[in-house]
């Protein structure tokens, strides 16, 4: 490596640091603060359940937190994938004062639902039976479930605040599979289709590296379709799809990668094997299926208490049967064969080929 160009991948890597720091501490500020509010992850009153697992291992914890961003760090020096948009190019001082206070003033709500048990507001006479009855809750307790535009544009606030300002880097982590999918090919030709692609933020990391696939957006929610139609907008060829995962209407072999991104947990038993069988059908044969998800039970024995923690205080009634799915035989039986897998902090990415 010449003078120049390390001198260059130092004052790169030192703005990766100092921008990754100031990033974890203001979203680790905000989880501190909606803690405060929220309380303890039992509500009052509410005997914990006794614990399965060994305590959490702190150590182990922190630990991973820094290997991720160590990672982050080592796919963008060899070029893996570019400096990230958000450290690229971060929100305004007023964006982000709007998104705090916006985001603590929710937190309030948050608490009053998690107190209540408030988890089915979103069910009312307007709402059933134009959405399945599983979608209709408030996951997380959060406001107006998946159905506002609020909700929606309050979303990455809240989910870099859960993960202290490690969800991009972990979501980031898909990309190298996304990369070895298109060694040799041109990305023109690529068709991706992303599964519950939320206010579109993964999408936009992918087209930021390869502008040219041809991407589409699924979502059932029409105001996080909206949000991802607004984060997306810069970029050409992107399909927006209103449509459940599990049953999406599209064409046979259609795609030559899937994504699902925090999809999976959030659907019941029954509907992730469906979803499965459905990326089979929509999967052009040697199609490649990117499941990028929590990590479930023994993947980090020393965290294993935290996801058994975790539906309990942010009602998600389905994350601990995805925690103990045994995913290459749910995948096998909706005709897929697991090909690789990599642990990234709290999220885990494991590829699957259409068998
Ligand atoms: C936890 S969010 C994940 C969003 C995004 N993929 C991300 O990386 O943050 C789940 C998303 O999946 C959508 N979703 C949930 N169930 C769905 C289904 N059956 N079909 C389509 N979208 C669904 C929700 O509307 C929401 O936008």
């Amino acid at each position: 490596m010449s003078l120049a160009t390390s001198a260059t991948t130092g004052a790169k890597h030192a703005f990766y640091g100092a921008s990754q720091l100031a990033r974890v501490a203001w979203f680790t500020g905000h989880y501190l603060a909606g803690r405060r509010k929220m309380g303890p992850i039992a509500r009052p009153g509410e005997a914990p359940a006794a614990d399965a697992f060994a305590p959490l291992d702190r150590e182990r914890l922190k630990q991973s937190f820094r290997e991720l961003f160590r990672a982050d760090w080592s796919h963008i020096k060899s070029g893996a994938y570019k400096m990230p948009l958000e450290l690229r190019r971060p929100p305004s001082l007023s964006r982000l004062l709007t998104r705090s206070r916006d985001y603590l003033r929710d937190t309030e709500n948050v608490a009053r639902r998690k107190y209540a048990n408030g988890h089915s507001e979103v069910m009312n006479e307007e709402t059933a039976g134009k959405y399945p009855r599983y979608y209709l809750q408030n996951f997380h307790f959060q406001t107006d479930g998946w159905l506002s535009a609020q909700s929606a544009d309050r979303y990455d606030m809240q989910v870099e605040t859960l993960f202290t300002g490690a969800a991009a880097a972990m979501r980031r982590q898909a990309l190298p599979f996304i990369r070895r999918a298109l060694a040799g090919r041109d990305p023109a030709s690529i068709e991706l289709l992303d599964l519950g692609c939320g206010a579109g933020g993964f999408l936009e990391t992918v087209l930021d590296n390869w502008p040219g696939i041809k991407a589409s957006a699924l979502d059932l929610s029409p105001a996080y379709l909206g949000k991802a139609q607004t984060t997306l907008s810069k970029f050409r060829h992107v399909r927006f799809i209103r449509a459940k995962a599990e049953a999406s209407g599209l064409g046979d072999a259609s795609f030559d990668i899937i994504t699902a991104v925090y999809l999976f947990h959030e659907l019941p038993p029954k509907i992730r094997l469906e979803t499965a069988r459905e990326a089979a059908r929509l999967l052009k044969p040697g199609g490649i299926f990117l499941l990028v998800d929590t990590i479930q039970y023994g993947d980090e024995p020393g965290l294993d208490t935290l996801l058994e923690n975790f539906p309990r205080g942010f009602h998600e009634p389905y994350y601990d049967s995805y925690c103990r799915l045994d995913l290459a035989g749910e995948f096998a039986a909706a005709g897929f064969e697991k090909r690789d897998e990599r642990l990234a902090f709290l999220t885990k990415v494991t590829a699957f080929a259409k068998a």
